[in-house]
Formats: C-alpha cells, sequence, structure tokens
C-alpha cells in the first residue's frame, strides 16, 4: 500500500503560530518539563485519501482538531503511533537520533492495521520540518530532549468496519525531561502480571497502535494496586515466556558478563533501543542473546546470583534499572535493588551517542540544518 506522494512531497508548507508562547514562559516551562506534558508551538500535518494519496502536508499552529464523531479511529481505533526524541548536541546543534528506523518500523505498523503506509522521507521530511521550526523547545540540561510524536488515524466518517479511506498523520512535539517523576528510586520496581496478557501470536505485539495501550491499562493499574511502577507481561500461549513491559523492552545481565533479551517473535515491539542496546554492547565485546527466558528461570537465577541485573529500555525511559519484581506468588530483589555497572555503561554509551558526545560509527544520528 505504500503510495505515490505529489510532486510537491516532500516540502511543508510553513503557516508560523500568529501567537507564540512568549520566550520567557516558554523558558519557564523548560525548566521541569517532565514527560509529555510541555507541547511546543506547532504541529505537523498530512492528509491521506485514496484518491488523492497523501496531500497538502504543513507545519502549522498546534490546535484542537475538528472531527466528524463517526471518524473510524474513535470506534474501531484504527491508530497508529511513533516515539522518537530530538537531542540538543554539545556544539548547540540539533539531531535526530535513528528516525528511519521510527519510518521503516511506522509502515510495518501501518501494513497491520490496514492503513496507507506513509513514505518514509515523507515521515523524515515531517520531523526534521517540525524540529526545526520548535528547535528553541528542547529544555537544557542532560536529561531534555523533544519528544516527537508522529501518529495516524483513520478520519472517514463510517460505521461499516473495514479499512477507511481517509486518513489523517500528525506530529506533535513535547518537551521533556526524565520520563521518571523527580526523587523516585534509582530502580523501578516491576509487577509479572499473571492475569492480564499484551499481545498473542498474530495479534498486534509487534505494532505500535494505541490498542496495544489502551489493553495494558487495566494490567498497569494492577501494578499499582501492588506497589509496582510498572507492569511486565507473559507470553499469551504458556503464560511462561517474559515478554515486556507495558512501554519498555527488558534485558537480563548475568554474572559472566552476558545479557539476554526476548527475541522477535511477533509478540513483542521492535524496540530501537533494545536494538541500539544490542549493537553498543557487541561493539564493547559483549556477548548477547535473543532468546526466550521464563519467569520461573528469572526467579531461580535471580536467587542464585548468576543474575545480576535487570534494566528496561525504550525511547521515553532510555534505560532504567529493575530493582524489584513482584508477582502473585511473592517478591525477589536483583542484585543489590539499584542499578548495575553493566546497565550504567550501557545508559552512558547510548546517551553519549544521542548527545554527539561519542563518536557514531553507525551513524544513527542526523543533524538537523
Ligand atoms: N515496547 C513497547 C510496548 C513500547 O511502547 C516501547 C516504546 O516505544 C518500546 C518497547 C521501546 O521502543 P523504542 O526503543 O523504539 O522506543
Ligand atoms: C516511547 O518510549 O516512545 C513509548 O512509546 C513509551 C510510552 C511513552 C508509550
Amino acid at each position: 500500500m505504500a503510495d505515490a506522494a505529489p510532486a510537491s512531497y516532500p516540502v511543508f508548507a510553513f503557516e508560523p503560530h500568529a501567537s507564540p508562547v512568549l520566550a520567557s514562559e516558554r523558558d519557564a516551562r523548560l525548566v521541569e518539563p517532565g514527560f509529555g506534558q510541555v507541547f511546543t508551538d506547532h504541529m505537523a500535518v498530512v492528509h491521506y485519501s485514496t484518491e488523492r494519496g497523501w496531500h497538502e502536508p504543513a507545519i502549522r499552529a498546534r490546535a484542537p482538531l475538528s472531527m466528524d464523531p463517526a471518524s473510524a479511529v474513535l470506534h474501531y481505533a484504527q491508530e497508529i503511533f511513533e516515539g522518537l526524541k530530538a537531542y540538543r548536541l554539545g556544539d548547540g546543534g540539533v539531531a535526530l537520533f535513528r528516525a528511519d528506523a521510527n519510518a521503516r518500523r511506522f509502515r510495518d505498523s501501518a501494513r497491520r492495521l490496514a492503513m496507507p503506509e506513509l513514505p518514509e522521507e515523507l515521515f523524515l521530511e515531517s520531523c526534521r520540518s517540525l524540529v526545526r521550526t520548535d528547535a528553541d523547545w528542547i529544555p537544557p540540561g542532560p536529561d531534555g530532549a523533544l519528544y516527537l510524536r508522529p501518529f495516524a488515524i483513520a478520519s472517514e466518517a463510517f460505521l461499516g468496519v473495514k479499512p477507511a479511506t481517509e486518513y489523517l498523520y500528525m506530529v506533535i512535539a513535547s518537551s521533556v525531561g526524565p520520563y521518571w517523576k523527580k526523587g523516585a528510586a534509582p530502580a523501578i520496581s516491576i509487577w509479572v502480571s499473571e492475569t492480564y496478557t499484551r499481545a498473542a501470536a498474530g495479534g498486534t505485539g509487534a505494532a505500535k497502535c494505541g490498542g496495544n495501550y489502551a489493553a495494558s491499562l487495566a494490567a498497569q493499574a494492577e501494578a499499582i494496586r501492588h506497589g509496582c511502577d510498572q507492569v511486565a507481561f507473559l507470553d499469551a500461549a504458556e503464560r511462561r515466556w517474559v515478554e515486556e513491559l507495558g512501554g519498555m523492552n527488558i534485558f537480563f545481565v548475568f554474572e559472566d558478563g552476558s545479557l539476554l533479551t526476548p527475541p522477535l517473535t511477533g509478540t513483542i515491539l521492535p524496540g530501537i533501543t533494545r536494538a541500539s542496546l544490542i549493537a553498543l554492547a557487541r561493539d564493547q565485546g559483549l556477548t548477547v542473546r535473543e532468546e526466550p527466558y521464563s519467569f520461573d528461570q528469572w526467579r531461580v537465577d535471580a536467587a542464585s546470583g548468576r543474575l545480576r541485573e535487570v534494566f528496561a529500555c525504550g525511547t521515553a525511559a532510555v534505560v532504567t534499572p529493575i530493582g524489584t519484581v513482584k508477582a502473585a506468588g511473592g517478591e525477589f530483589q536483583i542484585g543489590g535493588g539499584g542499578p548495575g555497572q553493566v546497565t550504567e555503561r550501557l545508559r552512558a554509551s547510548l546517551v553519549a551517542v544521542q548527545r554527539g558526545a561519542a563518536p557514531d560509527p553507525h551513524g544513527w544520528l542526523e543533524r538537523i540544518a
């Protein structure tokens, strides 16, 4: 379903905000932005119809949408999204991290949700144009970044159950600091849900669609009821194999320094942070296995001390140590309950590349002119 774009693509028309936030007010909002609460002045918009394909790409003032209440997305959840960050580099420049991988994953998600695939160059140019326009919204400080949220929704007003013929693709941007609340413990606690699963074979687990997150919320609420920060899911078939968290992938670090992360078998999101950490770890001579790991084995290895560290990773959460694991059958600690050395070293290597403070042998950074 890759669609030819009109000749004007990928030049985004620019309609600047008539009354952008004052610089002094913006700077005040950037002091402690949290995650996903502070939004920039502009957004990118591209329309799609089966007749015209992708058309009218524009950067314009961020504003509420006006939608027909019969819009398909509101009923049947034909929606996909992405999450990526733009960083301020040490020399004052701005760069996107692996946006091409997000563009590819967005197409993969579109195929699974029977939506038209956005050409990758259009995805990339929408992100570049928005970052160029709102670069002043990148918060200062070591955790500051501009979190981009590209998404597409079925906008056709029709209640029949079928792929829509009209869509809206947009990118909004949020000034973010750390994902976790200030003062949070150095390591998070997770609840392994034996009540809920996230995805089954043949389902939408590998796609980044809103429905996966809606379905994870009851499980996340269960985690919070048990005093945990995040939920971790087991596989839907055997309820045995560790899959991922509600919005992060997971890695295990063993006493010999090797790492293990669940394989991409179609039920977990193929995280770009996951792929980057696998590459960085291998660059550093570490062994990384992409293999199934059972919850029973996890318990045994934590008790024996063979398992030294566990961490979660994703664009929003970067690399976050997991210190406590709880489930219906009881609770156990990982290592000393705080960040481990391998976790810390990988986090530092990743962040150094993202912020242009280390060489970028894989060509992951794209500087925005
Ligand atoms: N798994 C899920 C379910 C996610 O929502 C995310 C976040 O996007 C990830 C994993 C990590 O993916 P990435 O590293 O591409 O952000
Ligand atoms: C991300 O890391 O970009 C995510 O999508 C996780 C969550 C904020 C949905």
